[in-house]
C-alpha cells in the first residue's frame, strides 16, 4: 500500500484517489469509544514540542489527547489502513491544523511513513490494535455477525483479497486451520466443512453467521457461536498479527532514547505477541532456557515500567462492553 498523507486542516473529504471519501460531519459525538483512553495517553507521557505516532488512528479519540496534551506545539502523525475512518479523524483533528499529520497506511510501515514525515525519532508510539466500533457496527462492510452485509472484512478495502474470496479460495483444511488457528475455535473442522460444502457461494456476513451457527447446532455459551470464526477470517484478510510483530519492530526503531510505546490488544493472540516482544527486548538474553551458557548476544531495547498488563476500571467495562478484554503494555526505549 502506498502511504498517501494528508495535512488535517485539509480536505475533510479524504484522499479522492481511494474512491472511498464519505461525507463527514463534524459533532463532538465520534461513533467510537476509546478503550483506556486516560491510560494510554499517560503512558506516552505527551509534552509540549513532543512528537507521537499513532499507528492505528481509527476515530482519532487517542490522538485528541494526545495533542491536546502536548500543547501548543506538540506533532502527532496519525496512520489508518481504513480510509473511511480516516476521513472521520480528518474531521475530528483539523482543529489541531498542522499539529496533526495523516497518512493512509498499513502501521507495518510505520518506519517509512515517519521517516517520510520528519516523525523520527519520536517520542510516543500507540497502537490501539484491531478493529473500531465504526467498522463493527456502522460501516457495511462484513465485520459483524450480526448484520447482513457483503463479506469484505478488509481494513484496507483498496488492497488485498475479501474475505469472501479468501473463502472461496481456500481449501476446507485450510480454511479449518485458520478458523482453528486465529479463532482457537475447537469445531473448526467442522465449520470449515460447512462453510466449503454450503449450496450457494459464501458472499455475506449473514449467510456466513447462518451456515457457522448451524454447524455449531445454534446458540449455547454466551457468545455468538460465529464470534471465533469472524475473528479469525478477519485476523487472516488483514495479516493482523504479522502486521502487528513487523509495527512492534518499527515503533522501536523509530523511538528516541527514554521515548514510550503503548500497545492496547483485545485478544489473546495479539497479547502474546506484545508480551513476548516486551519480554524480548527487555532482557539481555534471549537464548532457549535449557541452554547453559549465552550465545545470542542480544542487547535490551526496552525498559519496562511494569510486566502487568493494564485492564480498564469497573466503570470503564460496564460502559463499554468493547473494553472488558483490553489489555495496556507499555515500554520505555533504552
Ligand atoms: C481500535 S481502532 C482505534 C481507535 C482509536 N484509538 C480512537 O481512539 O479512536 C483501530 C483502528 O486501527 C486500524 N488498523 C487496524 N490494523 C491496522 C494496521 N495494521 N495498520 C493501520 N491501521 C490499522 C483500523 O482500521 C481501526 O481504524
Amino acid at each position: 500500500m502506498g502511504p498517501g498523507s494528508s495535512r488535517a486542516r485539509n480536505d475533510r473529504h479524504g484522499d479522492v484517489s481511494t474512491g472511498t471519501s464519505t461525507a463527514v460531519t463534524i459533532d463532538s459525538h465520534f461513533p467510537h469509544v476509546s478503550v483506556l483512553l486516560e491510560e494510554a495517553v499517560q503512558a506516552l507521557g505527551p509534552r509540549p514540542g513532543g512528537m507521537y505516532i499513532d499507528g492505528t488512528l481509527g476515530a482519532g479519540g487517542h490522538a485528541t489527547r494526545v495533542l491536546e496534551l502536548s500543547a501548543p506545539d506538540g506533532r502527532l502523525l496519525g496512520l489508518d489502513a481504513d480510509p473511511q475512518a480516516l476521513d472521520i479523524a480528518r474531521a475530528r483533528l483539523a482543529p489541531f491544523d498542522d499539529r496533526a499529520v495523516l497518512a493512509h497506511s498499513n502501521y507495518r510501515y510505520l518506519r517509512d511513513v515517519a521517516a517520510e514525515h520528519g516523525f523520527v525519532p519520536a517520542d510516543g508510539v500507540l497502537l490501539d490494535l484491531g478493529l473500531s466500533s465504526m467498522q463493527l457496527d456502522l460501516w457495511d462492510r462484513g465485520f459483524s455477525f450480526r448484520r447482513d452485509e457483503p463479506l469484505d472484512m478488509r481494513f484496507d478495502p483498496t488492497s488485498g483479497a475479501s474475505a469472501a474470496d479468501a473463502i472461496e479460495e481456500m481449501s476446507e483444511e485450510e480454511l479449518a486451520n485458520v478458523i482453528y488457528e486465529y479463532g482457537e475455535e475447537h469445531a473448526s473442522r467442522r465449520i470449515a466443512r460447512a462453510i466449503k460444502r454450503s449450496r450457494e457461494p459464501v458472499r455475506t456476513s449473514g449467510q456466513l453467521a447462518d451456515i457457522v451457527a448451524g454447524a455449531m447446532g445454534g446458540s449455547r455459551g454466551r457468545i455468538h457461536p460465529a464470534t471465533r470464526t469472524f475473528q479469525a477470517l478477519r485476523i487472516l484478510v488483514n495479516d493482523e498479527l504479522g502486521a502487528l510483530r513487523d509495527g512492534l519492530r518499527a515503533a522501536v526503531d523509530v523511538l528516541r532514547p527514554g521515548g514510550r510505546l503503548a500497545v492496547i490488544s483485545f485478544h489473546s493472540l495479539e497479547d502474546r505477541i506484545v508480551k513476548q516482544f516486551l519480554r524480548d527486548e527487555s532482557t539481555d538474553c534471549i537464548c532457549p532456557p535449557r541452554q547453559p551458557v549465552c550465545t545470542c548476544g542480544h542487547t535490551p531495547a526496552l525498559r519496562l515500567p511494569s510486566r502487568k498488563a493494564g485492564k480498564p476500571e469497573r466503570d470503564e467495562a460496564q460502559a463499554n462492553r468493547r473494553s472488558r478484554s483490553a489489555r495496556l503494555r507499555a515500554a520505555e526505549k533504552l
